[in-house]
């Protein structure tokens, strides 16, 4: 199966891409909601939660593993590449090359301020297109009012409205959603921005680099089993995170408790 972890639950917008473009193929999420957030944390610890959630998952059966935190992947790649030694995708570099294909030449990056702060994109950018220029703005408030289910509430876009008026001013082309808690906020987002702005969603990235990769690595698919058995764990089994689960993937979602160490 295929294994995708965050360190809460916003990297659902993945497992949301993962059920469109591969309904049949199975996974086991995992969710750190006992450790949420990460991007608040310094790198030592992002990294060994990063070691600790990928390795939790190989020992359920993952033969694939999804990053589907940009924290994690901005600052704890390598470490988990040494960790587990199955094929490893991550969102930031999916992102980067979407953007550059697209931009007319200023990017826009929003994430937390463990992904601003590493600076990975704007050097990934600066490598992949180097005349773009790139604007880097952290949003702490994002992931707690995603994880409260206050997304689509009014305050929601007074607060995007404020993190979103120096890149605006800046007049970016292209906005990179760096954190995959974001595209719930999308509405908000999209209307703190003139219309035209381009939005990439690393979560749709890099589900579509997976899906490049296994149609063209047929033996590395052929050991994912593909009988749409679908796990959901968390480190905190809430009735609102499951509420909230429920909610955004459109069905009941059980959510099965993980010990993480
Ligand atoms: N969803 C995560 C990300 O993509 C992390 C948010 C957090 O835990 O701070 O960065």
């Amino acid at each position: 199966m295929i294994g995708i972890f965050d360190s809460g639950l916003g990297g659902l917008t993945v497992v949301k891409e993962l059920m469109k473009r591969l309904p049949r193929h199975d996974f086991a999420y995992f969710g750190d909601t006992a450790r949420t957030p990460y991007g608040t944390k310094g790198p030592a610890v992002i990294k060994r939660f990063g070691v600790e959630d990928a390795r939790f998952l190989v020992s359920k059966g993952a033969k694939i593993i999804i990053v589907a935190c940009n924290t994690v992947s901005a600052v704890a790649i390598a470490e988990i590449r040494a960790a587990v030694k199955v094929p490893l995708f991550e969102v930031v570099v999916p992102a980067v090359l979407k953007a550059a294909a697209i931009t007319d030449g200023r990017v826009g990056i929003i994430g937390t301020r463990g992904t601003i702060g590493s600076g990975i994109y704007a050097r990934l950018l600066e490598d992949a297109a180097p005349t773009v220029k790139s604007f880097g703005q952290a949003c702490p408030l994002f992931v707690p009012l995603v994880e409260e289910d206050w997304a689509t509430k009014p305050e929601a876009r007074t607060i995007a409205a404020a993190y979103l008026k120096p890149l605006r001013a800046r007049k970016i082309d292209t906005l990179i959603l760096g954190c995959t808690h974001y595209p719930f906020l999308k509405p908000a987002i999209r209307a703190a921005l003139p219309k035209g702005v381009r939005i990439v969603d690393p979560a749709h990235e890099v589900v579509e680099q997976l899906a490049h990769f296994l149609s063209t690595h047929a033996a590395v698919d052929a050991t994912l089993g593909k009988r749409g058995v679908r796990r959901f764990y968390v480190s905190d089994v809430t009735a609102h995170a499951a509420a909230v689960a429920s909610r955004w993937l459109g069905k009941p979602v059980v959510l099965e408790h993980a010990t993480i160490s």
